[in-house]
Protein backbone atom coordinates (compact mmCIF):
# COMPACT_ATOMS: atom_id res chain seq x y z
CA UNK A 1 0.00 0.00 0.00
CA UNK A 2 1.16 3.30 -0.70
CA UNK A 3 -0.01 5.64 2.61
CA UNK A 4 0.02 9.32 2.78
CA UNK A 5 -0.87 10.88 6.44
CA UNK A 6 -2.69 13.95 7.57
CA UNK A 7 -1.99 15.43 10.46
CA UNK A 8 -5.22 17.37 11.47
CA UNK A 9 -5.26 17.68 15.74
CA UNK A 10 -4.26 21.05 15.35
CA UNK A 11 -6.24 23.25 17.49
CA UNK A 12 -6.98 26.17 15.05
CA UNK A 13 -6.55 28.54 17.29
CA UNK A 14 -5.77 31.53 14.74
CA UNK A 15 -9.82 30.51 13.28
CA UNK A 16 -11.19 31.00 16.54
CA UNK A 17 -14.12 31.19 16.85
CA UNK A 18 -15.35 29.27 13.93
CA UNK A 19 -12.57 26.35 14.85
CA UNK A 20 -14.89 26.11 18.27
CA UNK A 21 -17.28 23.75 16.03
CA UNK A 22 -15.81 23.25 12.70
CA UNK A 23 -12.10 21.62 11.92
CA UNK A 24 -10.01 23.98 10.73
CA UNK A 25 -9.38 21.12 8.21
CA UNK A 26 -12.80 21.28 7.22
CA UNK A 27 -13.35 24.70 6.46
CA UNK A 28 -14.02 25.15 2.50
CA UNK A 29 -12.36 26.17 -0.07
CA UNK A 30 -15.61 27.34 -1.83
CA UNK A 31 -17.38 24.12 -1.29
CA UNK A 32 -14.88 21.45 -0.52
CA UNK A 33 -12.97 20.97 2.66
CA UNK A 34 -8.90 21.54 2.48
CA UNK A 35 -8.96 17.73 4.02
CA UNK A 36 -10.84 16.81 0.72
CA UNK A 37 -8.36 18.49 -1.38
CA UNK A 38 -5.58 17.10 -0.06
CA UNK A 39 -6.94 13.34 -0.18
CA UNK A 40 -7.79 13.90 -3.41
CA UNK A 41 -3.83 14.88 -3.98
CA UNK A 42 -2.80 11.96 -2.11
CA UNK A 43 -5.28 9.58 -4.43
CA UNK A 44 -3.63 11.52 -6.84
CA UNK A 45 -0.03 10.67 -6.56
CA UNK A 46 -1.02 6.73 -6.23
CA UNK A 47 -2.11 6.80 -2.53
CA UNK A 48 -4.50 4.02 -1.66
CA UNK A 49 -4.64 4.36 2.35
CA UNK A 50 -5.03 7.63 4.13
CA UNK A 51 -4.21 7.72 7.92
CA UNK A 52 -5.64 11.01 9.43
CA UNK A 53 -4.49 11.88 12.26
CA UNK A 54 -7.25 13.63 14.45
CA UNK A 55 -7.80 14.37 18.22
CA UNK A 56 -10.70 13.38 19.93
CA UNK A 57 -12.41 16.78 20.29
CA UNK A 58 -12.31 17.06 16.56
CA UNK A 59 -15.65 14.88 16.17
CA UNK A 60 -16.27 16.91 12.80
CA UNK A 61 -13.19 14.94 11.06
CA UNK A 62 -14.06 11.46 11.96
CA UNK A 63 -17.90 12.32 10.27
CA UNK A 64 -16.53 13.68 7.42
CA UNK A 65 -14.39 10.84 6.79
CA UNK A 66 -17.64 8.04 7.24
CA UNK A 67 -18.03 6.71 3.40
CA UNK A 68 -21.55 8.45 2.91
CA UNK A 69 -22.97 6.71 -0.50
CA UNK A 70 -26.05 9.56 -0.11
CA UNK A 71 -23.59 12.56 -0.44
CA UNK A 72 -22.28 11.60 -3.37
CA UNK A 73 -25.44 10.85 -4.72
CA UNK A 74 -26.97 14.44 -4.08
CA UNK A 75 -23.61 16.19 -5.21
CA UNK A 76 -23.48 14.25 -8.63
CA UNK A 77 -27.21 15.46 -8.80
CA UNK A 78 -26.31 18.76 -8.43
CA UNK A 79 -24.24 18.09 -10.99
CA UNK A 80 -21.01 17.87 -10.01
CA UNK A 81 -19.70 14.72 -11.21
CA UNK A 82 -16.14 15.58 -10.96
CA UNK A 83 -16.37 15.88 -7.46
CA UNK A 84 -18.90 13.43 -6.61
CA UNK A 85 -16.54 11.16 -8.48
CA UNK A 86 -13.50 12.06 -6.05
CA UNK A 87 -15.87 11.66 -3.37
CA UNK A 88 -17.21 7.96 -4.22
CA UNK A 89 -13.55 6.63 -3.62
CA UNK A 90 -13.19 7.75 0.12
CA UNK A 91 -13.92 4.18 2.44
CA UNK A 92 -14.34 1.88 -1.09
CA UNK A 93 -10.71 2.51 -3.22
CA UNK A 94 -9.19 4.20 -0.58
CA UNK A 95 -8.42 2.94 3.00
CA UNK A 96 -8.80 5.26 5.65
CA UNK A 97 -7.70 5.39 9.01
CA UNK A 98 -8.01 7.93 12.01
CA UNK A 99 -5.13 7.78 14.74
CA UNK A 100 -5.11 10.35 17.22
CA UNK A 101 -2.93 12.84 18.64
CA UNK A 102 -4.66 13.72 22.54
CA UNK A 103 -2.08 16.38 23.14
CA UNK A 104 -0.43 19.10 20.99
CA UNK A 105 3.18 18.21 21.35
CA UNK A 106 4.61 18.95 17.83
CA UNK A 107 4.30 17.99 14.28
CA UNK A 108 6.71 15.93 15.08
CA UNK A 109 5.00 13.76 17.91
CA UNK A 110 1.78 13.89 15.67
CA UNK A 111 3.28 12.39 12.72
CA UNK A 112 4.92 9.22 15.17
CA UNK A 113 1.49 9.03 16.32
CA UNK A 114 0.34 7.55 12.86
CA UNK A 115 3.56 5.15 13.20
CA UNK A 116 0.95 1.70 13.85
CA UNK A 117 -1.47 3.13 11.34
CA UNK A 118 1.21 3.00 8.54
CA UNK A 119 3.12 -0.17 9.57
CA UNK A 120 6.77 -0.67 8.53
CA UNK A 121 6.01 1.14 5.43
CA UNK A 122 7.50 4.67 3.58
CA UNK A 123 4.83 7.01 4.06
CA UNK A 124 3.72 10.74 2.42
CA UNK A 125 2.78 13.30 4.87
CA UNK A 126 0.77 16.61 3.49
CA UNK A 127 -0.11 19.08 6.00
CA UNK A 128 -3.61 20.15 5.24
CA UNK A 129 -2.62 23.77 5.75
CA UNK A 130 -0.89 23.63 2.31
CA UNK A 131 -2.91 23.75 -0.82
CA UNK A 132 -1.18 22.26 -4.03
CA UNK A 133 -2.24 23.12 -7.73
CA UNK A 134 -2.34 18.99 -8.68
CA UNK A 135 -1.00 16.23 -7.55
CA UNK A 136 2.31 16.46 -9.96
CA UNK A 137 5.19 17.27 -7.04
CA UNK A 138 3.32 14.15 -4.67
CA UNK A 139 4.33 11.46 -7.51
CA UNK A 140 7.66 12.73 -8.67
CA UNK A 141 8.49 12.96 -4.88
CA UNK A 142 6.90 9.22 -4.38
CA UNK A 143 9.12 8.26 -7.56
CA UNK A 144 12.57 9.70 -6.49
CA UNK A 145 11.76 7.52 -2.91
CA UNK A 146 11.08 4.44 -4.30
CA UNK A 147 14.25 4.53 -6.84
CA UNK A 148 16.75 5.88 -4.30
CA UNK A 149 15.59 4.94 -0.97
CA UNK A 150 16.22 8.24 0.56
CA UNK A 151 13.37 10.74 2.06
CA UNK A 152 12.26 13.35 0.37
CA UNK A 153 11.00 16.79 0.74
CA UNK A 154 9.21 19.19 -0.97
CA UNK A 155 10.29 22.94 -0.95
CA UNK A 156 9.83 26.37 -2.49
CA UNK A 157 11.71 29.72 -3.00
CA UNK A 158 10.13 32.21 -1.72
CA UNK A 159 11.25 35.98 -0.70
CA UNK A 160 13.80 36.38 2.52
CA UNK A 161 10.92 38.30 4.11
CA UNK A 162 8.48 34.83 4.80
CA UNK A 163 11.42 32.10 5.19
CA UNK A 164 10.75 33.13 9.23
CA UNK A 165 7.23 31.17 8.92
CA UNK A 166 8.62 27.98 7.50
CA UNK A 167 11.24 24.94 7.75
CA UNK A 168 14.18 26.29 5.75
CA UNK A 169 16.87 24.13 4.50
CA UNK A 170 20.54 24.54 3.34
CA UNK A 171 21.44 22.45 -0.05
CA UNK A 172 24.33 21.42 -1.68
CA UNK A 173 24.93 22.79 -5.63
CA UNK A 174 21.89 24.04 -8.13
CA UNK A 175 18.57 21.89 -8.71
CA UNK A 176 19.22 19.45 -11.50
CA UNK A 177 16.53 19.68 -14.12
CA UNK A 178 14.01 18.33 -12.23
CA UNK A 179 14.53 20.11 -9.25
CA UNK A 180 15.89 17.68 -7.54
CA UNK A 181 19.01 19.00 -4.71
CA UNK A 182 20.60 17.03 -2.05
CA UNK A 183 19.59 18.88 1.24
CA UNK A 184 22.27 19.32 3.96
CA UNK A 185 20.52 20.84 6.82
CA UNK A 186 17.06 22.04 8.33
CA UNK A 187 16.30 24.96 10.80
CA UNK A 188 12.73 25.49 11.49
CA UNK A 189 11.56 28.85 11.68
CA UNK A 190 14.88 30.46 11.67
CA UNK A 191 15.46 34.57 12.10
CA UNK A 192 15.81 36.24 8.66
CA UNK A 193 19.68 36.96 9.17
CA UNK A 194 20.22 32.94 10.08
CA UNK A 195 18.26 31.42 7.43
CA UNK A 196 20.42 29.08 5.52
CA UNK A 197 18.56 30.21 2.10
CA UNK A 198 15.77 31.19 0.70
CA UNK A 199 13.81 27.72 0.30
CA UNK A 200 11.75 26.60 2.85
CA UNK A 201 9.40 23.00 3.51
CA UNK A 202 6.39 23.28 1.69
CA UNK A 203 4.89 20.47 4.07
CA UNK A 204 4.96 17.54 1.57
CA UNK A 205 7.27 15.04 2.54
CA UNK A 206 7.91 11.02 1.27
CA UNK A 207 9.77 9.33 4.31
CA UNK A 208 11.23 5.75 4.60
CA UNK A 209 9.45 3.71 7.90
CA UNK A 210 13.03 4.31 10.02
CA UNK A 211 11.37 8.32 10.53
CA UNK A 212 9.79 6.85 12.96
CA UNK A 213 12.76 5.38 14.35
CA UNK A 214 14.20 9.01 14.36
CA UNK A 215 11.40 10.81 15.66
CA UNK A 216 11.65 8.66 18.74
CA UNK A 217 15.13 9.78 19.71
CA UNK A 218 14.21 13.33 19.77
CA UNK A 219 13.54 15.71 22.67
CA UNK A 220 11.04 18.49 22.57
CA UNK A 221 12.54 21.77 21.03
CA UNK A 222 12.40 25.02 22.73
CA UNK A 223 8.78 25.36 22.25
CA UNK A 224 8.07 22.09 24.04
CA UNK A 225 7.04 20.21 20.57
CA UNK A 226 8.96 17.23 18.94
CA UNK A 227 9.70 19.04 15.17
CA UNK A 228 9.63 17.09 12.16
CA UNK A 229 12.14 19.07 11.29
CA UNK A 230 14.67 17.87 13.90
CA UNK A 231 14.54 14.46 12.45
CA UNK A 232 14.52 15.61 9.12
CA UNK A 233 18.24 17.25 10.04
CA UNK A 234 19.07 13.61 11.13
CA UNK A 235 18.70 12.05 7.54
CA UNK A 236 20.36 15.42 6.09
CA UNK A 237 22.99 14.75 8.62
CA UNK A 238 23.27 10.93 7.53
CA UNK A 239 22.92 12.18 3.75
CA UNK A 240 19.67 10.77 3.14
CA UNK A 241 17.82 13.63 2.42
CA UNK A 242 16.39 14.91 -1.19
CA UNK A 243 14.52 18.05 -1.60
CA UNK A 244 12.67 19.04 -4.79
CA UNK A 245 12.50 22.58 -5.54
CA UNK A 246 8.95 22.95 -7.31
CA UNK A 247 7.34 25.69 -9.22
CA UNK A 248 4.25 24.20 -8.33
CA UNK A 249 1.02 26.22 -7.24
CA UNK A 250 0.70 26.51 -3.99
CA UNK A 251 -1.15 27.97 -0.94
CA UNK A 252 -0.63 28.14 2.00
CA UNK A 253 -4.19 28.64 4.25
CA UNK A 254 -2.79 28.58 7.65
CA UNK A 255 -3.84 32.25 8.76
CA UNK A 256 -7.14 33.85 8.06
CA UNK A 257 -5.81 35.73 5.15
CA UNK A 258 -3.73 33.04 3.70
CA UNK A 259 -7.39 31.11 3.41
CA UNK A 260 -9.54 34.11 2.33
CA UNK A 261 -6.64 34.47 -0.72
CA UNK A 262 -6.91 30.34 -1.74
CA UNK A 263 -10.44 30.57 -1.71
CA UNK A 264 -10.59 33.25 -3.97
CA UNK A 265 -7.54 31.78 -6.15
CA UNK A 266 -8.44 28.78 -6.53
CA UNK A 267 -11.89 29.51 -7.15
CA UNK A 268 -11.40 31.90 -9.93
CA UNK A 269 -9.61 28.78 -11.46
CA UNK A 270 -12.58 26.65 -11.04
CA UNK A 271 -14.45 26.13 -14.63
CA UNK A 272 -17.76 26.28 -13.06
CA UNK A 273 -17.59 29.78 -10.51
CA UNK A 274 -14.44 31.23 -11.87
CA UNK A 275 -15.86 33.36 -14.61
CA UNK A 276 -18.89 34.82 -12.38
CA UNK A 277 -16.37 35.29 -9.33
CA UNK A 278 -14.47 37.15 -11.75
CA UNK A 279 -17.39 39.18 -13.06
CA UNK A 280 -18.35 40.12 -9.62
CA UNK A 281 -14.61 41.36 -8.46
CA UNK A 282 -14.33 43.10 -11.32
CA UNK A 283 -17.42 44.75 -10.97
CA UNK A 284 -16.20 45.22 -7.30
CA UNK A 285 -13.02 47.11 -7.74
CA UNK A 286 -14.18 49.46 -10.86
C1 LIG B 1 4.98 23.34 9.57
C2 LIG B 1 6.41 22.82 9.60
C3 LIG B 1 7.32 23.74 8.77
C4 LIG B 1 6.78 23.87 7.37
C5 LIG B 1 5.32 24.35 7.41
C6 LIG B 1 4.71 24.34 6.02
O1 LIG B 1 4.92 24.55 10.28
O2 LIG B 1 6.84 22.73 10.93
O3 LIG B 1 8.62 23.21 8.74
O4 LIG B 1 7.57 24.76 6.61
O5 LIG B 1 4.52 23.54 8.25
O6 LIG B 1 3.47 24.97 6.02
P1 LIG B 1 3.51 25.14 10.85
O7 LIG B 1 2.87 25.83 9.69
O8 LIG B 1 2.71 23.98 11.32
O9 LIG B 1 3.89 26.10 11.93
Amino acid sequence: MHTAVIPAAGLGTRFLPATKAVPKELMPIFDTPALQLVMDEAIGAGCDHIVVVSNKAKSGIEAYLVPSPDVVKRVRDSGRTELADRLSLIGTDVKITVAYQDEPRGLGHAVACARKAVGNESFAVLLPDELMGDASLLTQMWKMHDAGGKHVVGLKQVPMSEVSAYGCVSTTGVPDKDGVVTVTGVVEKPAINEAPSDLILIGRYVLGADMFDMLDTLAPAKGGEILLTDALLMAATAGNLLGVVSEIERHDTGTPMGWLQAVIEIALKRKDVGAELSTWLEGRFK
